[in-house]
Formats: C-alpha cells, sequence, structure tokens
C-alpha cells in the first residue's frame, strides 16, 4: 500500500481511468459527475459506482470472449443495482451462497444461466438449487458430491454439475486470494478426480457436465493459467479415452486489475490462454469473473477529519473512512489510488502523506506513503477502484455504521442504499436481562 518511485500520481491514475476526470470548476468527475456534489447531498463516506462503467466492462468481456457464457461473479459487488446492470448486459451469475442466489434471482438473471460455486454448500442450499432449476453446481469433494446425488435422486431429477479441480498450481498473487494450491481448501486433488468423475458420471441424481477451476484472484501472469488449463485439457482427453462425456469447462475467474496502473493483461489476452488450451476439444467454454468488471466501476468518497504529522514526520490524513468499510489495505495489504477531489489541490506541491481511519487497530491505514499535495481539514479524496470487494466486505466493528452508496448513469447521481443509521446498528439486538 506504500508509494514507489514508480507509483503513478492523481494525475496519472485519471489519466489512465475513462470514467474519472479533472473538471478546473467542479473538480473530480466520475462519469462526468462532481464527486462534490453527491458528498454535499450524501454525505461521507459513500461508495460511488459508475453504471456505465459496469456496462463498458461488460461488454468488453462479452467482445472479448464470443461464443462463451460468462458469469459475473455475484460475490465482488452483490448490490441488486450493480447485479441489474450487468445482468442487463447479458452476463450470467456465479454465486457461493445461498444468500447470493437470492439477490441474483431478485436481479432478474435466470436460473438457467446461474452457477453455484463454494465449499460448504449444505443440503438445503442444494434443494434450493434445485428446487430453482439452477444451471450448474460446481461441486468442491467426493463427500459434496455425494451429498448432491442424493438430493438429486432424491427428488428424481439429475442435477447439473462439474467438479471443481484443484490443478496444484501457483497463481502467484497474493497468498489470501490463491486458492488452486494442493494446501488450499478449494477443489478436487487432480490425482483424485479421475475415479470421482468416473463415479459421478454413474450416479442417478447427477447430470455430469465436465469440469471446472479457478486458480485464484488479481492473476497478472498468463502462465499459471496455462498451466492449470493444460492440466484440464489433458484430463478431459484421458476421461474421454474411457468413454466418459465431458461437455463443460467453467474456466474460473481471477484477471487482475491494475490498481496502479501496472501492465496488466488484457481479457484478450486471456479469453486466447483458454482458447488455445482448448482447442478442438468441442467443449461449452465459461468463465467467472469479478474484480475485472466490477472493481474500476466503483470508488469510495471520503473527508479529511484532520491532518497530523506522526512519528515518521510525514503528514497523518485521518479520513472518516476505514477499514470497517474497505478492508483490503488492512487484510491483503492492497493498494489503491488516492485522488483528491479538489481541482485545486493538485496545484500544491506533493509530498509523502498517509492516510487512516478512525478505527482503532493498527491496521486501519488506507494508504501510507503517497505522493499528495497539501490537504486541508475538509478536504474529499477518492479512494479508486473498490467497485469488487469493496462494500461486500464492510462491517460495522467500531460501531460504524455502513456506509452510504450511489450509482451514477448518463451523468446523474441515485441514491442506491442510504447510510445506515445509528439505531439500524443495534434494531436487531435483544436485551433479556434488563429488569431481572
Ligand atoms: N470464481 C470463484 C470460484 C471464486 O472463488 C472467485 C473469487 C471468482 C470466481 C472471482 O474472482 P475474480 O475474478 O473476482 O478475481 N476479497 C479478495 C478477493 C477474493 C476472491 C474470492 N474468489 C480481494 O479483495 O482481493
Amino acid at each position: 500500500m506504500t508509494q514507489s518511485e514508480a507509483d503513478p500520481d492523481a494525475a496519472a491514475l485519471i489519466a489512465a481511468r475513462p470514467a474519472l476526470r479533472m473538471h478546473a470548476r467542479d473538480g473530480l468527475l466520475f462519469e462526468d459527475v462532481p464527486l462534490a456534489a453527491i458528498a454535499a447531498t450524501y454525505g461521507t463516506p459513500t461508495w460511488v459506482y459508475g453504471a456505465g462503467t459496469l456496462r463498458a466492462r461488460a461488454r468488453r468481456l462479452l467482445q472479448a470472449f464470443p461464443g462463451m457464457s460468462v458469469h459475473y461473479a455475484v460475490k465482488a459487488n452483490d448490490h441488486l443495482a450493480v447485479l441489474a446492470v450487468l445482468r442487463g448486459e447479458g452476463l450470467g451469475a456465479d454465486i457461493v451462497s445461498l444468500g447470493e442466489m437470492m439477490r441474483a434471482e431478485k436481479a432478474g438473471f435466470a436460473a438457467a444461466r446461474t452457477v453455484f460455486s463454494g465449499v460448504g454448500k449444505t443440503h438445503r442450499d442444494i434443494e434450493r438449487a434445485l428446487s430453482r432449476g439452477l444451471g450448474q453446481i460446481n461441486v468442491e469433494s467426493a463427500e459434496e458430491l455425494r451429498l448432491v446425488a442424493s438430493v438429486g435422486h432424491a427428488e428424481g431429477v439429475p442435477i447439473p454439475v462439474a467438479l471443481r479441480v484443484n490443478p496444484d498450481v501457483d497463481a502467484g498473487t497474493h497468498d489470501k486470494i490463491s486458492t488452486g494450491r494442493k494446501g488450499d481448501k478449494f477443489g478436487i486433488p487432480l490425482h483424485a478426480i479421475f475415479s470421482l468423475y468416473e463415479h459421478a458420471a454413474g450416479l442417478p441424481g447427477i447430470d455430469l457436465r465436465g469440469l471446472a477451476v479457478h486458480i485464484g484472484s488479481q492473476i497478472f501472469d498468463l502462465a499459471p493459467y496455462r498451466a492449470a488449463y493444460g492440466k484440464l485439457a489433458a484430463l478431459v482427453g484421458d476421461l474421454r479415452a474411457r468413454g466418459l462425456a465431458v461437455h463443460a469447462m467453467d474456466c474460473g475467474g481471477g484477471l487482475a486489475v491494475p490498481y496502479r496502473n501496472e501492465p496488466a493483461p488484457l481479457p484478450q489476452a486471456w479469453a486466447a490462454t483458454i482458447t488455445r488450451a482448448f482447442a478442438g476439444l468441442d467443449l461449452g467454454l465459461s468463465i467467472e469473473p469479478g474484480r475485472w468488471i466490477a472493481a474500476p466501476a466503483g470508488l469510495l468518497l471520503t473527508r479529511i477529519i484532520r491532518t497530523r504529522r506522526h512519528g515518521m514526520g510525514r503528514p497523518l490524513h485521518i479520513v472518516d473512512a476505514a477499514m470497517n468499510d474497505l478492508a483490503r489495505p488492512a487484510m491483503y495489504g492492497a493498494w489503491h489510488g488516492v485522488v483528491p477531489v479538489s481541482p485545486i489541490v493538485l496545484h500544491g506541491a506533493p509530498e509523502a502523506a498517509d492516510m487512516a481511519g478512525p478505527v482503532c487497530e493498527s491496521s486501519d491505514f488506507l494508504a501510507r506513503n503517497r505522493m499528495l499535495p497539501p490537504l486541508e481539514d475538509d478536504s474529499l479524496v477518492a479512494i479508486l477502484d473498490v467497485g469488487a470487494y469493496g462494500a461486500v466486505m464492510s462491517s460495522s466493528y467500531n460501531a460504524r455504521p455502513a456506509a452510504a452508496q450511489v450509482m451514477v448513469d448518463g451523468g446523474s447521481a441515485d441514491l442506491i442504499r442510504p447510510r445506515q443509521s445509528m439505531e439500524d446498528l443495534w434494531h436487531r439486538e435483544l436485551v433479556p436481562c434488563v429488569g431481572k
């Protein structure tokens, strides 16, 4: 989260993001809406999502992956308004819980175009998925397969299933978002998959569609994808040689976004990796990206409460957003661009500064050692690329109400979730000891 020599300054961050523009009078605009006006109307901290950016990203993916199904990983940002925009662009959904299933359904995603991933599906989840007619369940273990088969058998309806393979490939990303190494909790080990696939093919409660793989998130290097898909393609050959049918390959998500303006692979390059790996195998191919679609479509608008110099001698800006809102910097040391909203402040000489939230944790920094212009108390700043794994990972730690959420579209802004009230924080709490 600290700045190095090569890191982009505010001007470079703005220049690389088509949704952002610095207006000489109105300051920072997001999809042509002044962020200062949003802060004046709705207060801070506030998440701001750009519907235009969501649509543009969805279209770019659909163009890059012709003939493949794109299932948006709902976990990245599950707000109904975000889901509605993406469903409108023709994406399917990738879900990991009953809650996400209900959200996707509520947003109008067709059940047949919804895929259910995740390691902890319960009997109830599977029954519900079946009753809704979900397109596919990605099964993560032999134990889960048994459960799914029993539900399908009991209901007399074979459940469409893909087996998720753990290919034992290191995605070369942050440890906490790697999912395809043998010690990770996800998927069925390659050595066990062959016999399990054969077994699954014979189960009356299962309609075995094929295989799935997802090796991690924020992946810059296509080589791990190539390694994983290579193993999967070989597996398809082996299974077919044994007379087993393999129709579908779910190629996962994970494409990186350039938070720091780093060189990052384009969707076309990922698509080509997939197409090459599975060429000639006549498989129904799909992907399940979340971050690449949603991250650049969101920012977190926050206000400086006060600035002081701390022990490092640098200015420390205490802002009204914190790790309970945006967990990524504290959780993964993630780097998010910080851009002042006022047009005037960009003219001051930049100085290395830190930015922290008010939460009582030493890890509650949102940015460290960043070259920022002098910022006065009450200045607004935008924390960039938080449309994915932002609000969805918020908590109310330190009794901090959930921030407001706003969507901009076509030059105007709509409130899509009011700021949580203080009463909301405790309105479901019961106090049985009162009066005893
Ligand atoms: N499919 C599966 C099975 C997944 O587990 C995930 C993400 C995706 C697809 C979507 O991956 P994406 O395209 O968004 O990289 N909270 C972390 C990221 C966790 C990702 C979890 N799984 C972060 O803030 O970096």
